[in-house]
């Protein structure tokens, strides 16, 4: 399904904004402006960036595209993520992804791969209307173009990892100096999205687009990422920058193929599958205190973010996987595991990401 709607109020912008916002703010007191300002309009909320969608297209397998108009411009590069918030069922879930800014508008469109139980892409895909109000904050993270151009690229994707590259694609097809060949991997024809763009970067004359079809016919190649496919349309890869972007299993092959022919300092990578964690016995002992709050609960060996949640807070977070660093928080004593690495740490006072850090024994985290 695709549905879009014009979005028809213009923001407030500049100088004039923050003149009005002081004088209101203190006219508003002692309840925050928004309270007021949010019964005129969603988006001149001033405590976050609000958007409305304006478009959404859910007849792709596997993905939402939404494009979002917000209030405000979001300060952001090609390739980086923004915190992305909705408010479900009268509970804000915030997470991480990756948006396209639309060439000449401050539309910024996202493509949120469907995962199963999944609380706000399950949402995107079956509840959320244009018009609906959402948050986006700025970009962060470092996957992300380099400021001297190479002449030459190869970027690769699986699923909804073609957002940030597409994003990046973008910005490079606007200069046509540097030649990319772009694979992308899905499942099937109906699992690509985008496939305006993509079909628009095709006839570029330094655009080479390459679908991989994993399961189904029609691509160009077929099968999960092997050598193979490379040799086929990159045979310069191991000499050449290189960005992946998609499925721990994509990123994972990728990265193998890139050690092997020892040229891993060319590759960019970044992947958005929370890490696979099995509580490990040991670490089940002890307690968990959450310093600011006051609680302390027994130690279940799960992330400090889980534990934290089932002790009824609700910690600053994002991605949940240890891209966005949105939910650090400092660890003043006791001892975590980083559960992608498995290495641990007890350095106190350390600042640690609690959505991928396991307690061993007593914690006490400031929270
Ligand atoms: S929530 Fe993104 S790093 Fe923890």
């Amino acid at each position: 399904m695709t549905s879009t709607q014009a979005p028809s109020r213009a923001p407030i912008r500049g100088k004039a904004r923050k003149l009005l916002v002081g004088a209101l703010g203190a006219l508003s007191s002692p309840h925050h402006l928004d309270r007021y300002l949010e019964l005129a309009d969603p988006l001149l909320a001033t405590a976050s960036n609000r958007a409305r969608i304006t478009h959404i297209d859910t007849s792709v397998h596997g993905s939402t595209t939404l494009a979002v108009r917000p209030a405000r411009p979001c300060r952001f590069v090609p390739g980086q993520h923004v915190q992305f918030a909705m408010v479900i069922d009268g509970v804000r879930h915030v997470r991480t992804f990756s948006p396209a800014i639309m060439p000449g508008s401050r539309e910024m469109v996202f493509t949120v791969g469907t995962r199963h139980g999944g609380l706000v892409s399950g949402h995107l895909a079956e509840h959320a209307r244009v018009g609906d109000i959402v948050e986006v904050g700025d970009g962060a993270g470092d996957f992300v173009l380099p400021k001297s151009r190479p002449s030459r690229l190869l970027m690769i994707s699986g699923g909804s990892g073609i957002t940030p590259v597409l994003s990046m694609l973008g910005s490079l097809a606007e200069s046509g100096a540097t030649a990319v060949t772009f694979v992308h991997y899905a499942r099937s024809p109906g699992h690509v999205p985008r496939r305006a763009e993509l079909d628009a970067l095709s006839s570029l004359p330094n655009v080479e687009v390459v679908l991989v079809h994993t399961r189904g016919e029609g691509g160009h190649l077929r099968g999960r990422f092997e050598r193979a496919h490379l040799d086929a349309v990159a045979p310069w890869f191991a000499d050449t920058p290189t960005y992946v972007c998609g499925p721990s299993g994509l990123v994972g092959r990728v990265r193998e193929l890139y050690a092997e022919t020892g040229s891993t300092e060319l590759l960019h990578t970044e992947e958005f599958t929370p890490p696979a964690y099995v509580v490990d016995p040991d670490d089940v002992s002890g307690s968990v205190s959450f310093a600011e709050s006051g609680i302390v609960a027994a130690n279940s060996g799960a992330t400090v973010l889980e534990q934290a949640e089932n002790a009824g807070l609700t910690p600053e977070h994002g991605c949940r996987m240890g891209i966005c660093h949105t939910c650090t928080a400092i660890r003043s004593s006791g001892c975590t595991r980083d559960i992608r690495t498995g290495e641990t740490d007890s350095e106190p006072g350390a600042r640690i990401q609690i959505c991928v850090s396991a307690p061993i024994g007593n914690v006490t985290v400031e929270l």
